[in-house]
């Protein structure tokens, strides 16, 4: 049984894709500082290492007690918008610490690596939907983190014949069935999330960033992917290493646009609740239309998204909003320090 180390496994995507990985039967080990995830989404069979990237010692000991087939690598810092005001922390995160866990896996020969790359790696999209072929401008220092990433892993496979695959998501939103787990960022500014949050009442109202772009309603079109479709994704590219497939990226969206006002139509007819919208400017940098032409994946490994409408990915978020509606537990930092004083949870 393949033995998969995932960094970030405590955050949205990750959580969902190790509960992917334990279904299958994987071994799965979870890697996280929890600076942005939660325990509680980290499940009990896991080895939990509550580590930073940034610690190359804490990285050299994990990797020298463990044999890891691959590694699928989702710790990062994901803000745009925070990203343009603390660019050095984006790229110390994205690129630097990035760096150590590819170092610690040359050293321990550990050669398959599966990335959470970006559609913000386009910026504004000369032709949509966008090909994985787009010219790569990004307008945002999250977006060029996460290109220099890829040339870095370019390199790696050039000099130590890394084998990796990048996945290319646009927006990630949903949670999977069961509403245990979901998305839980703080600060949010996914609208997904914002919506519902209005919805329940825990905001006054949603705001829509320009209602004048050349669009059928004049609000930004976005593709909206559900996570559960993008963990099968990851499975995909992972079993395609581990059987000796090639480096390589892919695009992961749905492949239709639905536009602001589109989401929250959906999100009123989906929790029955009047959503206040507040109609403001336009935001610097936000395209008016993001696709992504995902024919690259379909055809290479067979990904074949079910979640295709848009009432259906956010009534899987509206069950987790419910379920959870002040979010998982913010963590004290009593409790915080007792955590990082005990380096595991499962006893290695
Ligand atoms: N959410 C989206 O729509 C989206 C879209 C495109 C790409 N991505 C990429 O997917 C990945 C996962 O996104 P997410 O939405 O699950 O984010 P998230 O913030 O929920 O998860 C990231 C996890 O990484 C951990 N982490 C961050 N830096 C770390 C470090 N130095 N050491 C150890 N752990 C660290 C955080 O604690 C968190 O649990 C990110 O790389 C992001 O850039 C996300």
């Amino acid at each position: 049984m393949s033995h998969i180390l995932v960094t970030g496994g405590a955050g949205y995507i990750g959580s969902h894709v190790v509960k992917l990985l334990l279904e299958k039967g994987y071994k799965v080990s979870v890697l996280d500082s929890l600076i942005n995830g939660h325990i509680e989404v980290v499940p009990e069979e896991v080895n939990f290492y509550q580590i930073d990237l940034a610690d190359k010692e804490g990285l050299d000991a994990i990797f020298e007690k463990n044999t890891f087939d691959a590694v699928m690598h989702f710790a990062a810092f994901i803000e745009a918008g925070i990203s343009m005001n603390e660019p050095g922390k984006f790229f110390t995160n994205n690129c630097s610490n990035g760096i150590n866990l590819l170092e610690v896996m040359m050293k321990y020969d550990v050669s398959k690596l599966i990335f959470s790359s970006t559609a913000a790696l386009y910026g504004d999209p000369i032709q949509t939907p966008i090909k994985e072929n787009h010219p790569l401008q990004p307008v945002n220092h999250y977006g060029t983190t996460k290109l220099i990433f890829e040339k870095i892993l370019s390199m790696y496979k050039e000099t130590y014949n890394l084998k990796y695959i990048a996945l290319r998501y646009f927006n990630a939103a949903g949670a999977d069935q069961g509403a245990e787990i979901g998305e839980d960022h703080d600060p949010e500014t996914h609208l997904i999330p914002l919506v519902l949050q209005t919805a329940l009442g825990k905001r006054d109202d949603i705001k829509i960033f320009g209602t004048d772009y050349d669009t059928e309603d004049g609000t930004c079109v976005r593709d909206y992917i559900h996570v559960s479709d993008l963990a099968e994704a990851h499975l995909l590219a992972l079993e395609n290493l581990l059987e000796g497939g090639q480096s390589d990226q892919f695009n992961l969206g749905n492949g239709k646009g639905f536009s602001v006002r589109e989401v929250i139509e959906a999100a009123k007819k989906v929790t029955g609740k009047d959503i206040k919208v507040v109609e403001a400017g336009r935001r610097e940098g936000d395209p008016a239309i993001l696709i992504a032409d995902s024919t690259k994946i379909k055809n290479k490994l067979g990904w074949d998204p079910k979640f295709t409408s848009i009432e259906d990915i956010i009534k899987t978020a509206w069950e987790f909003h419910m379920k959870h509606p002040d979010g998982f537990k913010k963590l004290s930092s009593a409790t915080f320090f007792e955590l990082l004083s005990t380096p595991t949870r499962a006893g290695n």
